[in-house]
Parts: structure tokens; sequence; C-alpha cells
């Protein structure tokens, strides 16, 4: 294969890559409903954490089965978060906290979002275990997954 083709090709291949990782928002329109979607995912997110973080405050006693009820959802939401964050809404002005970085450094949110559904599989088996040490220190770990990502790709 001569060298021309060859570089042609390998830029087919980026351009293909990236096309199935993000998107750009086509309308206003679209930027708003794929934002409402977006912040969906992770209102979701936060009122499964309220009970955990409750519980791990001594606010509210520990229930090992709410627990992994709530840790099963979290890890299955985290599942969700590239496919309702794939849609690049950058370029239109939609009320948000997302920051651009999303989609210009996707292999880190990837590997952000990963922690996320590690550090909540590992809230299940605490959560299997009854142990309330163990559930504890497993909700604070997830916590620190969610403050992570928020750090570096969400706005104060
Ligand atoms: C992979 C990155 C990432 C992870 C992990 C993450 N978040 Fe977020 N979160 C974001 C981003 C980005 C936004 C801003 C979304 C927007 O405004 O469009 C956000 C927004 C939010 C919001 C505001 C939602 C709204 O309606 O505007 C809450 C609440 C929240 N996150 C809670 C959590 C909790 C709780 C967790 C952990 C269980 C978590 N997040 C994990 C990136 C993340």
């Amino acid at each position: 294969m001569k060298l021309f083709t060859k570089v042609a090709l390998a830029s087919v291949i980026t351009v293909l890559a990236a096309g199935a990782m993000a998107n750009s928002a086509k309308s206003m329109k679209h930027a708003q409903k794929a934002t409402d979607l977006r912040q969906s995912i992770f209102s979701l997110l936060s009122s499964n954490m309220g009970p955990l973080g409750g519980m791990a405050r001594g606010k509210i006693p520990f229930d090992a089965e709410k627990v992994g009820k709530h840790a099963l959802r979290i890890n299955q939401l985290s599942k969700m978060i590239a496919d309702y964050t794939r849609t690049d809404t950058s370029a239109h002005k939609v009320e948000t906290e997302a920051l651009d970085k999303i989609w210009s450094q996707p292999d880190d949110f990837a590997k952000r979002i990963k922690d996320l559904t590690k550090a909540s599989a590992n809230l299940q088996k605490a959560a299997l275990s009854g142990k309330e040490g163990l559930m504890k220190k497993a909700i604070g770990g997830v916590g620190k997954t969610c403050g992570g990502c928020h750090d570096d790709f969400k706005a104060e």
C-alpha cells in the first residue's frame, strides 16, 4: 500500500472512531434536549446517593438491603453516562455546568465514569456482606468518584 493511501485510510478510521464517540448538537433544540437528558442522569445519581450519604453520616440507620438497591441503581446509571453525555452541546448557549473538556478529553472523562462503575460495584459487594464498616467505607469510595469527576468536568 502506498504511503499516501495508508495515511488517508488512517485519517478515515480516526474520523469514524471519533464519530462513534461524540456528535455535536445540530440545533439549540437538540442541545437543550441533550442537556436535559444529561442532567437527568446526574439528578438520578444524586437521588440515590442521598440516602447512602445519610447512612454514612449516621443520620439514618444502616439498612444493607437499601444500600444494595441504591448501589445497583448507581452502577446501572453509571453505565448510561457515556451515552447521555455523547452529544457535544458546547457550541450552544444551554444552561449547564458541563465543561467542554468532556468532549475534548474523552479518555479522561471515560476513566472518571469507570471509577464510578467500579466503586458502585464495590458498594454492592459491601452491601451483600452486611457489614456496616465495609458499607460506610464503600459509600465514601463512591462519593469520591462523584467529586473526582466534578473537580475536572463540572463548573463550580
Ligand atoms: C464522569 C463524570 C461524573 C461523575 C462520575 C458524576 N458526575 Fe455529577 N455531574 C457531572 C457533570 C459534567 C455535571 C454537569 C451536567 C450539566 O450541567 O449538564 C454533573 C452534575 C451533577 C448534578 C447537578 C444535576 C443537575 O440537575 O444539573 C448533581 C446533583 C450531580 N452531578 C451529582 C453526582 C453524584 C451524586 C455523583 C456520584 C454518585 C455524580 N454526580 C457523579 C459529572 C459527573
